[in-house]
């Protein structure tokens, strides 16, 4: 709880925020921010600070949180709530520098913007890694990258314009907007579409008694606030250009001179990773909801005509899709080729990529029980999409979207065809001039961080873990030399070197208590730590420690590169890969 204290010093007033905090059990008081000299400016001030302060607290670890288990058995999830789930999470993604608040030495900066650390970063590379290996070099996808600030004349051929906007209200007497779907959502307890029509929002609001959040003031009318970000380009500010809300806007630009130069032929995709901005009211959530964000997506370009056409659909008509249709509770599970006899989606085009969408998230780290598809309704769908099936993980904060998956029919080519008066057209196989449709897969590369984090999250006899897949861990392995000096030392650095100096991200580690530095290498899911011991010198071999299990094995130097290799890419079992 943050509060405002006057200090007086040789007869001056000066103003502070203060926050109590618990450590330890004993209540302790920090000073925050410096206010100003007057009661007043200090008030203002202060309001700022609090409402930016409930997105960037960064929660502690309470000590009754960490309860022993009977028998301390690894992997077990946490018997924690959601919500202790969540502030552990940010709090080691605080302490480990994964991600944090950007500008966070200004207090007052606006919440919705996420910088991450070296550690995140890494983990963040290799989520695009694993995508980019199994989404875009497997399926033979072409990869661009667009300029994230476009003329407002793209988006009045993407309809964003017009199009992309969401409910809000404000309240009448602290006058703080929420989004109006949000607010409504909390109080049913139950989703609303926001693109349900204001009238009716307005109603739910009235039939309710709905009042603000915050102060519990009345509510005004529900309104339309279009969600871009409006950029100044020019030393005027001639030309009107906007931060793009989506980045696969880029990659319709790019349609036509992929089939010119790169001799694109549907059906392919162009995939992209990029910015995308978005002019959240209220972001929170961390790094689930912000303002500025990552996409890895691909769009997918076909003829409509030939939905069913697509070579590869043997390899995966027997793998089962988690999906939630439409009114129902519980989540089916339906063959691929199920899907298209069923007629649950609009082809074996779309159920095929839904298919490769499921492997490859289920492979990155996300258990197959923790993911669906949901096919989400026409009032709850964007603008452009004809049918969608968000691909969703159950997380902390609940079912989180992590990839939008839209059929975009040829509304985007089209509508820039039409705007920007050149034929977006392309010749079929056999011949036919035609505007091709659009399979979307549009991932939040931020999201599936936080999904995966959220699935991955363990505690060990050394305390919590993130259980990373051994490709997404920021570091392949530690290097950890029993005594930091003399021989042992050296082979450690020349270890260090020969694997840094072959594809390994190594992370060396020489000071501190064996025990401690296993504990911080498990913590931010490093899989295997190498010990560099006597017995090394003499016999030329280490030891390697598996995360999940604790269990360690011996190997030859001279087979180290590829043992570390073989468990990297889950072809040996740990046991087996040494003695
Ligand atoms: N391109 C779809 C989305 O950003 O949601």
């Amino acid at each position: 709880m943050a509060f405002i204290v006057k200090k007086t010093i040789n007869k001056k007033d000066y103003y502070y925020l203060n926050e109590n905090k618990r450590v330890d059990g004993k209540v302790k008081t920090k000073t925050i921010a410096y206010l100003g000299k007057t009661k007043k400016k200090a008030e203002e001030k202060a309001k700022g600070i609090i409402s930016n302060m409930t997105e960037h607290k960064k929660p502690e670890i309470r000590k009754e949180d960490l309860k022993e288990f009977p028998q301390q058995i690894r992997e077990k999830i946490l018997p924690m709530n959601s919500e202790e789930k969540y502030n552990k999470i940010l709090e080691i993604a605080s302490r480990k520098s994964l991600f944090y608040p950007a500008a966070e030495i200004y207090p007052a900066s606006p919440a919705g913007f996420w910088d991450f650390g070296p550690i995140g970063q890494s983990i963040r590379r290799k989520i695009i890694d694993f995508w980019r290996h199994e989404l875009v070099q497997k399926e033979n996808i072409l990869e661009v990258h667009g300029s994230q600030i476009l003329p407002a004349s793209v988006f009045e051929g993407s309809g964003h314009l017009k199009s992309f906007s969401d409910p809000i209200v404000q309240c009448m007497k602290c006058k703080k907007f929420e989004r109006a779907d949000k607010l409504i959502s909390e109080v049913l307890k139950k989703e609303i579409p926001e693109s349900l029509p204001t009238e009716k929002l307005d109603k739910l609001i009235q039939n309710n008694n709905i009042k603000c959040a915050k102060c519990g003031g009345k509510l005004g009318k529900v309104s339309k606030f279009n969600m871009m970000v409006e950029t100044m380009v020019g030393r005027e500010g001639e030309f009107k250009t906007f931060l793009r809300p989506e980045a696969c806007q880029s990659i319709f630009l790019n349609f036509l001179r992929m089939c010119k130069t790169m001799r694109l032929k549907i059906p392919q995709g162009i995939a992209q990773i990029g910015g995308a901005f978005r002019n959240e009211i209220s972001p929170r959530q961390s790094i689930t909801r912000s303002i500025e964000f990552s996409q890895m997506e691909a769009e997918i370009f076909f003829d409509s005509e030939k939905i069913n056409d697509i070579t590869n659909f043997s390899d995966v008509a027997k793998y089962k899709i988690r999906l939630l249709r439409l009114g129902k509770e519980t989540i089916e599970e339906f063959s691929a080729e199920d899907l298209v006899k069923k007629k649950i989606v609009p082809g074996k085009l779309i159920a095929y990529y839904m298919a490769r969408t499921q492997q490859v998230w289920n492979e990155m780290g996300i258990s197959y029980d923790k993911l669906r598809f949901r096919e989400v309704d026409k009032d709850e769908r964007a603008f452009y999409s004809l049918a969608t099936f968000d691909f969703e993980v159950e997380t902390c904060l609940g079912w989180l979207e992590i990839i939008a998956n839209n059929y975009r029919t040829d509304y985007d080519l089209k509508g820039h065809m039409e705007h920007s008066r050149t034929n977006l057209e392309c010749l079929t196989d056999d011949g036919k001039k035609i505007i091709p449709h659009i399979w979307e897969i549009s991932a939040g590369v931020d999201r599936t961080m936080f999904a995966i984090l959220d699935n991955c999250l363990k505690e060990g006899k050394e305390g919590l873990y993130f259980s990373l897949n051994p490709k997404i861990a920021s570091f392949n392995c530690a290097i950890l030399p029993l005594v930091n000096n003399g021989e042992i030392l050296d082979l450690s650095k020349d270890i260090e070197k020969e694997l840094k100096n072959s594809w390994f991200d190594v992370f060396f580690d020489p000071s501190g208590s064996i025990g401690r530095r296993y504990a911080r290498n498990d913590e931010i899911g490093t899989p295997f730590c190498i010990t560099i011991d006597g017995e090394s010198v003499k016999n030329k071999d280490v030891t390697i420690r598996d995360r999940d299990t604790t269990r360690q094995i011996r190997v030859k130097i001279s087979e180290l590169k590829k043992i570390l290799r073989q468990l990297i890419n889950g072809e040996i079992e740990f046991e087996k890969a040494g003695k």
